[in-house]
């Protein structure tokens, strides 16, 4: 575009503009995500950008080449063109009627397309729970991550909040070349050396509704979610942070060293893939180390999800991505990223309980689950029993008292009683209920308290004993040291991953339960009789919460070892995750009913642990031609498999269903086989002695009922540091497992234990994938 003179240039766009304007309300447009053959592309173009736009062009000006009319279509296709692509796939984005699409099929160099869709997005002390303090190796020896660019694809960033000061920041790394765009309410002078890049996409939310007015058209988080995830990554110390009391403390993100870059693709208006890819794309120029990205797609092949794809690009261009497995638990089969090249993360809990104290007019205190935003605490107020709170005639007849409910056992009848009480003008309200995973439940402006059955019968005994029962009750007390923590939250999207079968999902579990990070002071936490409440802390519960944990922690471990690739930085913290919970029993899975051992496809390979992944002693290393092979062993076909590797040549000569994972999953599903045929699944892994020279590791591997597990060699001896030795792992069992699930793990440990290397192996009779479906 370079050779057009700026002035009529200028003159023509507007009427091009104009015109499109005029058209668009005839046919229906829409934005397309376009796969192009770089291999056929003209010398003659001096780069993609501008072979890009002529083969638009072409659309709009089939056969008459006028010059005139070629430029009309130039400018034409300009205004049509959202992005242009560098790395996250060969292609572009287009805002394109139906025949438009079809004439850009017959285009040469064409390949494919995918039609936009629309994307959801899913402290003080959470650090300090994972083991890092001052004195840790993962702090030490990585300098907090000094120096180390965490991207993040969200909302947009609050710049103000202390979180991101720049106390104690090292300089903007050199090699850095992101930049702070200025836009609405956002000015370039409000990065410094904590929040270097500041970045905001939304061509293609505005190409989908074109009148659409967008509010605030800056890198300015209006919703929240964006300065939360950056600050629970990488935000700087704050002292004295708290949410309305509660989780007080100094907060500060897993790498508080690490420089934040905040991309907005997420708008209030709405979010589409054109723009999450470009995003992305920008990131990976820029040079961040680490992609934190708390949002993701269901039900996609690989190779229709842009995550996926755009993705690939950033790991082969050595970026960490780290991603939300999903908020949609506790069912199997709901896990979204469950792509074979990035982290998916599950959400766990942390060691803290917010609590109350409620008084009964007998004396006795009990101490329940709360977390009342509000101000007030409550003195001898009358307090009665309703059993299950569901009849709102009679739960508005009661008035200024504390009312008692029970029944609540799940979450949804739980969640019901609670609007209900709290729509009922009463005073406060106490629910008696076994379930556990209480978080969502009790983070509003009305006084609610949840109390376990015992407790609970405590409470009725009382009120059904006395002639004027009362209570009073305080509120925002915070609990530490709980003791069944970590467990799986039942909110976490499970595995195994339907559009990626073959790989183990979700990989590890980080904290996501009751996050406290920063938050925009002008956007309401929650309302209080109707006004808003204000903080520059918010608690949030999600897998979003758990992923920037784990980039924050993948920030660390890059900086502690440079030459690790993702893959390798994927592998130590997987099989150094902890999977006993601090009562040293095994992790417990929130969701499963009662209290079971979380399984794999709940919680990965377990509770991410930074002091043990900075020396996991042997390494599972992946590198993208692994990548390949997997996709050439699933029935992807060629033009599939191009849509990711952008790569004109795949070579499928070498294909491998066997990726060389730190964890197993194995499908003994074979329905309506006779009861006594078994069936044999087979592993190979190789492992990279990332540990001192010499030293020997022996296996150890967990019996699985109905399962006979064996691993050859039993014994690894190496010689030398980066030596790589392989093993083989058989599975053999009825072709029809009985159990839906049967998990167990193997272990390599070198002498004295100092190297425990841990995966987990998954049996299941489940049938996962995505043509089943639908
Ligand atoms: C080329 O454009 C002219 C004028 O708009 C039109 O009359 C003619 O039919 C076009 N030719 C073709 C082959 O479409
Ligand atoms: C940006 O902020 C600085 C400091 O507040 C101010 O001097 C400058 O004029 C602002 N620039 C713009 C474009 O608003
Ligand atoms: C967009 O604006 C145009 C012109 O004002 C109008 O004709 C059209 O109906 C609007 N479209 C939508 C979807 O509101
Ligand atoms: C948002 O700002 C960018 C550049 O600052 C501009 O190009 C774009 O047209 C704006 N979008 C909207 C919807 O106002
Ligand atoms: C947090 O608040 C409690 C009282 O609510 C107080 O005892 C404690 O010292 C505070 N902790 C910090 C770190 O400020
Ligand atoms: C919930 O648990 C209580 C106490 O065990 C029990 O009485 C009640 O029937 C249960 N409610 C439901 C809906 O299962
Ligand atoms: C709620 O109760 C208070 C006093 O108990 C009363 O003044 C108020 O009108 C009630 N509000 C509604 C909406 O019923
Ligand atoms: C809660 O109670 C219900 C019904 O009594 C029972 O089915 C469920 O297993 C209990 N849950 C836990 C976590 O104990
Ligand atoms: C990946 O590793 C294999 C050996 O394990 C090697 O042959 C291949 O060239 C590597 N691919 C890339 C892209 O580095
Ligand atoms: C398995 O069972 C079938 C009948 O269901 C029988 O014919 C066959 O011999 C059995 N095979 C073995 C190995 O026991
Ligand atoms: C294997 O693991 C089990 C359970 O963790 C343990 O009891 C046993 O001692 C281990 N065996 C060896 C040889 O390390
Ligand atoms: C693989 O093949 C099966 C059977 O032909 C088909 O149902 C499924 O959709 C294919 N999977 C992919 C990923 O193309």
């Amino acid at each position: 575009m370079a050779t057009h003179n700026n002035v009529p240039f200028c003159k023509w766009w507007i009427s091009v503009i104009t015109i499109l304007h005029f058209t668009q309300t005839l046919s229906q447009t829409d934005n397309y995500i376009v796969h192009m053959d770089l291999s056929v592309m003209p010398k003659a173009f001096s780069g993609q950008h501008h072979w890009y736009l002529s083969t638009l062009a072409s659309v709009f000006d089939v056969s008459n080449s006028s010059t005139g009319r070629a430029r009309a279509a130039t400018l034409t296709a300009f205004s049509k063109l959202l992005y242009s692509y560098t790395h996250v796939i060969n292609g572009f984005s287009a805002s394109l009627t139906p025949s438009e699409l079809e004439a850009l099929k017959k285009s040469p160099g064409y390949i494919s397309s995918i039609k936009d869709l629309p994307v959801k997005h899913d402290t003080t002390h959470s650090s300090k729970f994972l083991g890092l303090t001052p004195q840790s190796p993962a702090w030490k020896l990585s300098n907090y991550g000094e120096g180390m660019i965490i991207g993040l694809v969200d909302t947009g960033v609050w710049p103000e909040s202390e979180s991101f000061n720049d106390h104690g920041m090292s300089e903007i790394p050199k090699r850095w070349k992101g930049e702070c765009e200025s836009g609405t309410q956002f000015n370039s002078s409000m990065c410094n050396k904590k929040l270097i890049g500041a970045r905001f996409f939304n061509k293609g939310l505005s190409a989908k509704y074109p009148n659409l007015t967008i509010a605030v058209n800056s890198t300015r988080d209006t919703d929240g979610h964006g300065t939360h995830t950056s600050s629970t990554a990488a935000g700087n110390y704050v002292e004295g942070a708290s949410y309305f009391g509660y989780a007080n403390g100094t907060a500060n993100g897993v790498a508080p060293r690490a420089h934040v870059a905040m991309y907005r693709a997420l708008w209030n208006e709405g979010a589409y893939t054109t723009d999450i890819i470009a995003a992305i794309d920008q990131a990976i120029t820029d040079g961040v180390d680490v992609l934190s990205l708390s949002l993701g797609l269901d039900g996609l092949r690989l190779d229709e999800d842009p995550i996926a794809l755009a993705t690939f690009a950033a790991v082969e261009n050595n970026v960490f991505v780290s991603t939300s497995a999903g908020n949609e638990g506790p069912f199997h089969e709901t896990l979204h990223n469950g792509i074979p090249w990035v982290l998916t993360v599950a959400a766990g809990t942390l060691d803290r309980e917010f609590d109350a104290v409620l008084t009964l007019g007998n004396g006795i205190s009990i101490t329940g689950s709360s977390f009342y935003l509000g101000s007030s605490s409550f003195s001898e107020v009358p307090i009665v029993f309703m059993d299950g709170c569901h009849t709102m005639s009679e739960l508005i007849k009661i008035g200024p008292k504390i009312v008692v409910c029970q029944g609540g056992n799940d979450s949804n009848d739980l969640s019901d009683q609670v609007e209900n009480v709290s729509s009922a003008n009463v005073t406060a309200g106490v629910f008696i209920t076994n379930f556990t995973d209480t978080g969502e439940f009790i983070g509003n402006g009305f006084p609610v308290i949840l109390m376990n059955l015992k407790d609970g019968k405590t409470i009725i005994d009382y009120i059904k004993s006395s002639n004027r029962p009362q209570a009073s009750a305080e509120f925002r007390k915070t609990t530490l040291g709980i003791k069944l923590a970590p467990s799986v939250t039942s909110y976490s999207s499970r595995g195994p991953s339907a559009s990626c079968p073959l790989v183990m999902k979700p990989d590890i579990m980080a904290p996501g339960a009751r996050i406290l990070a920063a938050w925009p002071q002008n956007i309401a936490v929650d309302l209080n009789n109707s006004q808003p409440l204000l903080s520059n802390f918010k608690i949030l519960s999600g897998t979003s919460m758990a992923c920037p944990h784990a980039a924050g922690v993948a920030a660390l471990l890059r900086k502690a070892h440079p030459d690790w690739s993702p893959a390798a930085i994927r592998s130590a913290m997987m099989t150094t995750a902890e999977t006993m919970d601090h009562t040293m029993e095994p992790i417990k899975d929130l969701g499963s009913g009662k209290l079971y051992p979380a399984s794999p496809l709940a919680m990965g390979a377990g509770q991410i642990n930074p002091n043990k992944a900075l020396d996991p002693g042997l390494i599972y290393d992946v590198n993208s031609t692994d990548y390949v092979r997997l996709l050439c062993a699933t029935n992807f076909t060629e033009k599939q498999i191009q849509a990711i590797t952008r790569s004109s040549s795949t070579d499928c000569s070498n294909p491998s269903a066997d990726l060389n994972y730190p964890s197993f999953i194995a499908y003994f599903n074979a329905k309506n086989s006779p009861s006594n045929l078994t069936a044999v699944r087979e592993f190979h892994r190789t492992v990279t002695n990332v540990g001192e020279g010499r030293s020997t590791y022996t296996v150890n591997v967990t019996s699985m009922s109905e399962l006979k597990v064996s691993v050859m060699p039993d014994k690894l001896e190496f010689k030398t540091k980066y030596e790589k030795l392989s093993y083989k792992l058989t599975i053999e069992g009825p072709a029809l497992l009985s159990e839906t699930v049967t998990f167990g793990y193997l272990i390599w440990a070198d002498a004295g234990g100092r190297h425990v290397v841990r995966s987990p192996i998954v049996a299941t009779n489940l049938s996962p994938g995505l043509s089943s479906r639908n």
